[in-house]
């Protein structure tokens, strides 16, 4: 009687463990799976972008109504760098995120979809 309910005594302790254990295990799970669908979201936009073949007339229209008061008429610089092989500097991802992600003021954040940021990349892939 008493050997087993000192075993029993003894065996709660790891019980407790396992429990702190298991629950440490829930939690990093859900914490990656929020992580993981997130950096989905995002490569999502790129993904789709990046299996377009956008149009360079297409996308010189659009550079000359959003891009050439900093970048200037033929992306030559102005404010903003030339643009002139840029591509061959940055791949068409870090350029997604440039033109998307407003992360170097004063060159503010684009919303554009996919269709059109495809237009933008052929047209900056024709400049080099
Ligand atoms: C308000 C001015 C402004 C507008 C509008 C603007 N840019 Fe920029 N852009 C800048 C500046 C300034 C930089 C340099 C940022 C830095 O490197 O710190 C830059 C950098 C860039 C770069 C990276 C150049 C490099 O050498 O790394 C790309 C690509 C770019 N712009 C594309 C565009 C496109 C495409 C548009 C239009 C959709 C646009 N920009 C509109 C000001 C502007």
């Amino acid at each position: 009687m008493s050997t087993s309910s000192s075993s029993a005594a003894e065996r709660e302790p790891k019980r407790e463990f396992l429990v702190k254990f298991f629950i440490v295990v829930v939690v990093s799970l859900i914490c990656f799976l929020i992580f993981f669908f997130n950096q989905d979201e995002n490569n999502k936009y790129i993904i789709e972008t990046l299996e377009l073949n956008g149009s360079a007339k297409a996308g010189d229209a659009l550079f000359k109504m959003n891009c050439v008061g900093c970048h200037g008429i033929t992306a030559r610089g102005l404010v903003g760098p030339d643009l002139h092989s840029i591509t061959q500097r940055l791949n068409d991802k870090e350029i997604i995120k440039q033109v998307t992600g407003g992360l170097t003021p004063p060159m503010p954040s684009f919303e554009i979809d996919p269709v059109n940021m495809s237009n933008l990349l052929k047209y900056l892939h024709n400049l080099e």
